[in-house]
């Protein structure tokens, strides 16, 4: 488990991070969304122990980064947002080296190489030269190599950024196993769509403050309570809008196309599916109903606007 405590940073006047506080779980993926300048990297630098916070702290699976620095160091998996790999060395060499850094003794090193490799699909590369690699593949290296000593979390500072879509389509997958492993990740990105699909828990950062956290349905309900209900409906037997106007907790009612109301609605599931019983009750042709996925991206934009221009 990783709690994270009254985290803060100072850089001399500026103040980077005000103090955040959050905890996560084993298996969780927790995408860290924030524009530039926000705070991501130095977050992740605290409790990656290469920055000393100016207050606060982090305490991963009961060492705390300010005071057992080494044990958390033995435990965690840390790739910078920009990475650089050595030139003339093989895949397997600079994953030698690295698992060497980690101190993983010599007769285990090769087992872990190739199994570094086959979660990172580089084992067809095991014996190439890093600088032949594509670019998506370099980043997979810069991951396996963050996986050399299994460490229980991963701290992943922008690691889409500059992939093409595929590449970033095979770097989701292997988070995903990595969580499917019960590793914790934090993975950081200032592009929102990149991170809403695959990451569980999300931290919107603005301006060095966590403004929103938890499972992305909760952020986005908290921050949307009105839930938006479509209905599709045979059009053929009176006035359905007038009707769903009518009822309880109904703040809104639209036309959406043919055959379509829009529903703005502001009560829980239950008040929903009566909702439902009672159009469906007083004898209107119902197709199709369903609550419109609120977009976390929408979210993002209403909690930043206003804190940068
Ligand atoms: N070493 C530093 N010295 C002074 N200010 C810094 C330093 N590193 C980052 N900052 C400032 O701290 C703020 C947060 O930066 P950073 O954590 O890199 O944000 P992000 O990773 O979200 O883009 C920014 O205003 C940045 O300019
Ligand atoms: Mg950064």
């Amino acid at each position: 488990m990783l709690e994270v405590k009254n985290l803060r940073k100072e850089y001399g006047g500026l103040t980077a991070v005000r103090g955040i506080n959050f905890t996560l779980q084993p298996g969780d993926i927790f995408g860290f969304i924030g524009s530039n300048g926000a705070g991501k990297t130095t977050t992740i630098r605290m409790i990656s122990t290469l920055l000393e916070p100016t207050s606060g702290t982090a305490i991963l699976n009961g060492a705390d980064v300010r005071r057992d620095p080494m044990a958390v160091r033995r435990m965690i998996g840390y790739m910078p947002d920009f990475f650089g790999l050595y030139d003339d060395v093989k895949v397997w060499e600079y994953l030698d080296f690295f698992a060497a850094i980690y101190q993983v003794p010599v007769r285990e090193r090769p087992a872990i190489i190739d199994n570094v490799l086959e979660l990172t699909d580089l084992t067809v590369k095991k014996n190439a030269f890093v600088q032949s690699l594509s670019r998506g593949m370099q980043q997979r290296l810069c991951l396996a190599r963050c996986l050399v000593h299994d460490p229980q979390l991963l701290l992943l500072d922008e690691p889409a950024s500059g992939l093409d879509p595929r590449a970033r389509a095979e770097l989701k997958e292997l988070i995903a196993e990595l969580g499917r492993m019960g590793k914790i990740v934090i993975v950081s990105s200032h592009i929102l769509p990149e991170l809403a699909d695959f990451c569980n828990t999300v931290g919107i950062i603005e301006k060095g403050e966590l403004l929103a956290f938890g499972p992305v349905s909760q952020v986005v309900q908290g921050l949307h309570p009105v839930r938006v209900l479509r209905v599709r409906y045979l059009g053929t037997n009176g006035d359905l809008k007038h009707f769903v106007e009518a009822q309880q907790h109904v703040q809104t009612v639209e036309l959406a196309g043919d055959g379509e109301l829009r529903i703005e609605f502001d009560a829980d599931e239950e008040q929903q599916a009566a909702l439902l019983a009672k159009i469906v009750s007083a004898d209107f042709k119902v197709v199709g109903f369903r609550e419109e996925e609120a977009d976390l991206e929408d979210v993002f934009l209403k909690l930043t606007t206003g804190a940068v221009n």
